[in-house]
Parts: structure tokens; sequence; C-alpha cells
């Protein structure tokens, strides 16, 4: 398998770090800035004989190295700063995603693409729209990410154990994402019969702020430990074929009652990329909620002209 990563700042030399140290393929990581991936990539090659792992790894300042992935994941853009929001970058990382994605198009028109950039849901409807892939093999992480968060948030308000936290999210990843708890439980049990309403809120709001709590304690950047590991988790997940039910942004063409929109869902997904769209029994008030998600990211969608 040839996996490559576009972007060669945080997340992405992180998750070339753990994708090549889980030796789930042949790592090619790429960057703008001359010289910056080829570095991370000796970088990484010279832990090898320490962690007595036998990874392959390149880096270059040249997008054709991408050539013939099996799966391409975007990192490059610009990561939100102290106060800015991540609709902020919009218009920067849509040039920076319609270049990307036209890249991999052309060079690697076989891949499985997975977008990380900022604003996720609309760079994920963009690469869709700029590579004309199929649906199945173009979707977005972040709720793997903030679903992540949420269980965290849950385990350390419990004292519970986190392989024991089933939780879900859905909606953008951004000021519209939807902790739901009423589909998350512990080990069947419910979370609202553990924890009052008041504190279930509580958890919601630190899950949906959890990205601009770490911005602002970093002062620069934007989280990528996390990241990244949500990143190679979703790479496993088709490298392996494992049939998992992940949330990520997709296109949806119906279901939820949304069209013509990247937006997060439970997606099974295998080799192939996204193998089924999970629909959840939403009650009005959740559907309400991700209707109203959907309709702002309509309206972001006509200021980068989607
Ligand atoms: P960073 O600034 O550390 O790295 C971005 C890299 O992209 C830089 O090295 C830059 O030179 C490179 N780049 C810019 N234009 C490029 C181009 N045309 N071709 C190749 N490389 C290019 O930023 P970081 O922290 O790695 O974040 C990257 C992106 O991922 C940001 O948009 C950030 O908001 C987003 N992000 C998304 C998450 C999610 O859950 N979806 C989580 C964390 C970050
Ligand atoms: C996060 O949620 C910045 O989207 C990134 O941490």
């Amino acid at each position: 398998m040839k996996i490559s990563i576009i972007g060669a700042g945080n997340v992405g030399s992180l998750s070339a770090l753990r994708i090549a140290q889980e030796q789930l393929g042949e790592v090619i990581l790429v960057d703008i800035v001359k010289g910056l991936a080829k570095g991370k990539a000796f970088d990484l090659e010279d832990s090898r004989s320490i962690l007595r792992l036998n990874y392959n790894i390149k880096g270059s300042d040249d997008i054709s190295a991408i050539a013939d992935s099996d799966i391409v994941v975007i990192t490059a853009g610009l990561p939100r700063k102290p106060g800015m929001t991540r609709e902020d970058l919009l218009n920067k990382n849509s040039q920076i995603l319609r270049q990307t994605a036209q890249a991999v198009k052309k060079l690697s028109p076989g891949a499985i693409l997975i977008v990380v950039t900022n604003p996720l849901d609309l760079m994920t409807r963009l690469a869709l729209e700029a590579t004309g892939f199929k649906k199945e093999k173009v979707f977005g992480m972040g709720l793997t990410l903030d679903t992540s968060r949420f269980v965290s948030l849950i385990a350390g308000e419990l004292n519970l154990a986190i392989g024991d936290i089933e939780a879900m999210v859905i909606g953008s990843h951004g000021e519209g994402m939807l902790p739901l708890a009423r589909f998350t439980n512990i080990k069947g049990v419910a979370l609202e019969e553990l924890l009052n309403k008041e504190r279930v809120d509580i958890l919601i709001q630190k899950t949906v702020g959890r990205g601009a709590e770490v911005v602002s304690l970093l002062g620069s950047g934007s989280a990528y430990f996390a990241p990244s590991a949500a990143i190679a988790e979703l790479v496993r997940v088709i490298v392996r074929d494992e049939k998992r039910t992940l949330g990520v942004s997709t296109y949806l063409n119906g279901e939820y009652g949304i069209r013509d929109l990247c937006i997060g869902v439970p997606c099974r997904l295998g080799k192939s990329g996204i193998e089924q769209i999970i629909e959840l029994d939403l009650n009005e008030q959740e559907k309400d909620a991700l209707l109203s998600c959907a309709a702002r990211l309509r309206e972001q969608c006509k200021a980068i002209k989607i």
C-alpha cells in the first residue's frame, strides 16, 4: 500500500510517524516548503533502528511523489490561530484544497482521499468536486477526533475505562457538531442514566469547544496528537478492511433528509472506502439540529462557490 500525506506540518508529520510505526504501508510525505518533508522523512527514517521497525518513508517538495497512491491524506493548509474559527480559514484553505485535490486526481486517480484541512466539511465537499471521484472514495476526518474527545471527557467525569464507552457525534466538525447523549452508552447503559442532564450538557459543550480550548492553550497552531491518531485509525481501517463504523464527513444524497453536502455521520469503512452510510433513528430535536447545521454549511458552500 502506498499512503501519501500532503502537508508535512504538525498533523501531517505526526500522522506519517503513526502510520509508519504501525507499518500500514509505504509512506510519502509532501510539503510545499522546500526540504521540510524530506528532512522530516529522514528524521523518521533514522528512528527505525532504535525502534527496530523497518518501515519505508520518503519526503519530497514535489507533489508528483504521490503518484499511484492507494490512500492520500490532505493536511495541507493553515491551522487555526487563537480567536480564529475554523470557518475563518475558509478562503485560504479552499485555494490550497482545490490545488492539491486536482493533483491527487491527476497523479493518483484510484486513491481513497481523506481530507483533514479545515473547515473540514466544506473542504471535503470541495475535494469531492475537484477530483470528481466517487463519493465513497472521498471523506473527511473530524468526527473520529470529536468522538474520541467526547469519550475522554465522559471517562474523566465518571472515572470509567475508555474502552467501555461507546459515544456518538454527528454534524459538522465545527460549531455545528452534535455529540448525541441518546446514542452514547457505557456497556449498554445510557449516558443519560449515569449523569443528569446538566452534567451531560456540560460534557457536550466541552466536546464542541475542545479544539478551540487546545488552540488557546497552545498559543500557536492547533491540536495534532489526537488528530493524527484519528487519521492513522482511518488509514488502518481501510488498509486492513476492518469494516468498522466511524464518524466521517461524507457526501449525503438524501440520507438524513440532506442533499449535496458533506457532513459527519456514522459510516461503515473498509478497503473500498465508505461501504455504508448508517442512518440513525434521530428524534425531532436531533433532526432539527442536524438540519440547521446543514443549512449553515450550505450557506458557506455558496461563499466558496461549490
Ligand atoms: P501546520 O501549519 O503545522 O501544517 C500545514 C502544512 O501544510 C505546512 O507545513 C504547509 O507548508 C503545508 N502546505 C500549505 N500549502 C501546501 C500545499 N499547497 N501543498 C503542500 N503543503 C502545503 O498545520 P497543522 O497543524 O498540521 O494543520 C493542518 C490542517 O489540518 C489545518 O487546516 C488544520 O486546521 C487542520 N486540522 C484538522 C483537524 C480535523 O480534525 N479535521 C484536526 C487538526 C488540524
Ligand atoms: C481541532 O478540532 C483544529 O479542527 C482541529 O482540534
